[in-house]
């Protein structure tokens, strides 16, 4: 069974400086208290990437980037490759986030052509799904993640799953224990339906307002193998207490 993850998306946040010294702070945490059954990944802003991967090279924390393009090259400015993201030691990649799908109108078939792109180039896709306030007001919440997993993650899939419901991005109200531990098992059973005995065993993370205080209940959950954490993990203190609450 393959180890519990702990993301860290650090968003559009900080400057070469503050990522630095949040890794810094991060590696003498684990130092102090190690974490080895735990798998643990941060994703800074692109820029950042090249200069923090000398630092995490041979330590527990692997370094990801938070979206990349499906094309290995070409006439796309602005954009990078999964290929450059390996290049600079990235071994992980955010895809199909909730924000990207909102502010650059990624819909699953894109998300689906970045997975394979990442596979190809050796990364570890990280994809999102999850259901708007709407969505969920409206009795679609199934329906929707149905869609999304059947749309986003291609024929042999390898990597991990992240539940985040959008309603609970960024607003300090994480899902309810009971509410996550129902989607979780849905989210298994897609799994299952679309992959087989493969699905089975393919991690499945929540991301939603996880904080140092919730994250214990959250981990505990069935099925739930990890989190993927936005505001908390550019706290180190508040991100150790959650790589820590792995149970
Ligand atoms: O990708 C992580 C994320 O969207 C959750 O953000 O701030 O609610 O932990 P946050």
């Amino acid at each position: 069974m393959s180890k519990p993850i702990i993301v860290g998306n650090w968003k559009m946040n900080g400057l070469t400086a503050d990522s630095a010294d949040r890794v810094k702070q991060l590696l003498a945490g684990l130092t102090t208290s190690p974490a080895p059954g735990v798998e643990v990944v941060v994703c800074p802003p692109f820029t950042q990437l090249a200069l923090l991967a000398p630092s995490l090279k041979g330590t527990p924390i692997a370094l990801g980037a938070q979206d990349c393009h499906k094309d290995d090259k070409g006439a796309h400015t602005g954009d990078i490759s999964a290929a450059m993201l390996a290049d600079v030691g990235a071994t992980h990649v955010i895809l199909g986030h909730s924000e990207r799908r909102r502010d650059y109108n990624e819909v699953d078939e894109t998300v689906r052509e970045k997975v394979l792109a990442a596979t190809k180039a050796g990364l570890t896709p990280i994809v999102c799904i999850g259901e708007t306030e709407d969505q969920r007001q409206s009795g679609e919440t199934e329906d929707t993640l149905g869609w999304q997993i059947k749309g986003s993650l291609p024929d042999g899939f390898t990597g991990v799953v992240a539940y985040e419901p959008v309603w609970a991005i960024g607003t300090g109200l994480a899902a309810t224990a009971e509410d996550i531990r129902t989607t979780v098992a849905f989210i298994r059973a897609e799994l299952e339906r679309q992959f087989g005995d493969a699905g089975k065993s393919l991690r499945i993370l929540y991301g939603g307002s996880v904080d140092a205080n919730n994250a214990a209940s959250i981990l505990d959950i069935e099925n739930v193998a990890g989190a993927l954490v936005g505001g908390a993990s550019l706290k180190p203190d508040a991100f150790l207490s959650i790589i820590h609450a792995v149970p």
